[in-house]
């Protein structure tokens, strides 16, 4: 087969261009391209990235695990010469980080290329989001490319493209299937012999589906796009289709010796992957040559093997010290619930220190699953953390649950600190939820429950929530015989009326 080779995409390549020119004279602009899986995304940005007489920065976002928070900017930050905090350290002051970001951005012309969005965390889609409105004074062109058939309604892709709708230098660019035409023509550059209407069919013109028929060498045309992939592997050894597999669940690179260590299989099975062009190589790494054929591969593995695989990943790289969101991934996967709750509350407080709530919330959700082998105190702070991630991502049903939950573990266990803050916290919640009187209850409960105990920010809070949930009709409670209540409190009086604030 022939070369890298880009077909009918002129069109797009003169709108990024356009868009380029636009930011070397200062208005930064930022461009959204989108297409199904596998209709040449990355074909047309990279071409495009590779002619740019700019700084180009590239970097892209994961769909193996759960997004690693801020990973997009992470890749790039010695380029930047960025400073990200430390591991485990305290929530990172975003505007001041973003600012930073922009500074070093704008600095000398540049094109930042952002792959898979869709797969973006929530603290990255901010950074965008920032970015892509202060464009003015800015020679940088931000790229980013996403899976349009992976964004439906109410996904964070969806929103974004909602809120940038109006930002003048936001534009989006569509990655259109490729015509009869061009897949006539790659078929016969391949020197394969197809039935190009049997292909042009059943691929409809998806780049990836086309390309991975054509590598197949015998013309067949798999009725599905998967099936196009696994007929290429087929041809494999065992023990190189064996080493697939771990490479599959690796993610999308891996160092050779990790790869090698899970699979259990020799090297030259490693060599065998590289020869079929399955994997590709780069030093000490091997990566899939394409993400949707690690989809594939994947999805082929059986039940069992997969949790093998996934118990195996887990070993070597707690071995070779890996982050905490891998770790979790891979303790999740092969159902190892002791080493996914030692490793996915590490990985959400992480996410959560830089900003990436909704990732948070799901390491959270993760480690809950396996809740049962906690005390209530520990499963009362993990659900603590997980009701308020969910509040900070708007996640309101899932908030009060978990709030509720942790509640009657607080009341079990007789902390009536704790117990109070989880009645204020679900007063506050039920307001959100437009739930008055319920908010009033809890509100009231939690002033009385911690009332009992001596004065603390946690009473001065429940006042101050009692203050703001509650109508005019209330009067304010005083619960302890002899206790200071409102009336100590600055501009309070034990019979003046709270007014409606919120
Ligand atoms: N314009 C094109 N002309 C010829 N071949 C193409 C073209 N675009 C893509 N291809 C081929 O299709 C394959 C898949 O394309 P690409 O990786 O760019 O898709 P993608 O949209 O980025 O996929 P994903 O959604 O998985 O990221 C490429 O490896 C390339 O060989
Ligand atoms: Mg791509």
């Amino acid at each position: 087969m022939a070369g890298p080779v880009i077909l009918e995409r002129a069109a797009e390549l003169r709108a990024l261009a356009s868009a380029l020119a636009d930011s070397s004279t200062g208005t930064g602009t930022t461009v959204l391209v989108g297409g199904e899986a596998g209709s040449g995304k990355t074909t047309l940005t990279t071409h495009f990235v590779a002619t740019a007489e700019c700084r180009v920065l590239r970097s892209g976002c994961d769909g193996a695990t759960t997004a690693a928070p801020l990973g997009p900017l992470v890749e790039v930050a010695e380029a930047l010469a960025v400073e990200l905090p430390a591991d485990g350290g305290a929530p990172v002051d975003r505007v001041r980080l973003f600012a930073a970001v922009r500074a070093a951005l704008v600095a000398e012309p540049t094109v930042w290329l952002i792959e898979d969005v869709h797969w973006a965390d929530a603290a990255t889609l901010d950074l965008v989001r920032y970015l892509s409105r202060r464009g003015e004074g800015s020679p940088v062109m931000l790229l980013l490319t996403f899976r349009d058939d992976e964004v439906g309604v109410g996904h964070p892709v969806r929103v974004l493209l909602g809120e940038l709708a109006t930002v003048r230098s936001v534009h989006r660019l569509g990655v259109p299937p490729l015509s009869r035409a061009a897949m006539a023509e790659l078929a016969r550059r391949s020197g394969v012999d197809v039935d190009v209407a049997a292909l042009c069919e059943r691929t409809g013109g998806n780049a990836f589906y086309v390309t991975e028929v054509l590598a197949g060498e015998d013309g067949a045309v798999p009725p599905t796009v998967r099936d196009a992939v696994l007929a290429r592997t087929a041809r494999l050894s065992p023990a190189a289709q064996d080493t697939l597999a771990a490479a599959a669940v690796l993610g999308g690179r891996a160092e050779i010796d990790v790869l090698a260590a899970v699979s259990g299989g020799a090297l030259d099975a490693v060599d065998e992957c590289l020869a079929a062009g399955v994997l590709l190589g780069g030093g000490a790494e091997v990566a899939f040559r394409h993400e949707l054929a690690r989809e594939a591969l994947v999805s082929s593995v059986l039940p069992g093997r997969l949790r093998m695989l996934h118990r195996a990943a887990y070993a070597v790289l707690h071995e070779s010290g890996a982050d905490d969101r891998q770790l979790a991934h891979h303790a999740a996967a092969a159902g190892d619930g002791p080493n996914l709750i030692a490793h996915a509350p590490g990985a959400a407080a992480r996410a959560a220190a830089l900003g990436a709530h909704r990732e948070a919330a799901e390491h959270y959700r993760a480690a809950l699953r396996w809740g049962h082998l906690l005390g209530p105190a520990e499963r009362g702070d993990l659900l603590e953390r997980l009701s308020y991630e969910c509040y900070l991502t708007g996640q309101l049903t899932e908030a009060v649950e978990a709030r509720g939950a942790e509640l009657a573990l607080r009341r079990d266990s007789g902390d009536a600190l704790r117990t109070g803050t989880s009645l204020r916290w679900l007063s506050r919640l039920s307001w959100y939820r437009l739930r008055n009187s319920e908010a009033e209850r809890y509100a009231q409960e939690a002033v009385a429950t911690l009332s009992q105990l001596p004065e603390g920010p946690e009473l001065a809070m429940a006042y101050s929530n009692l203050a703001s949930s509650g109508c005019s009709r209330r009067t304010w409670p005083i619960h302890r015989s002899g206790g200071t209540g409102p009336s100590s409190w600055p501009g309070g009086s034990a019979t003046s009326t709270p007014r409606c604030t919120r």
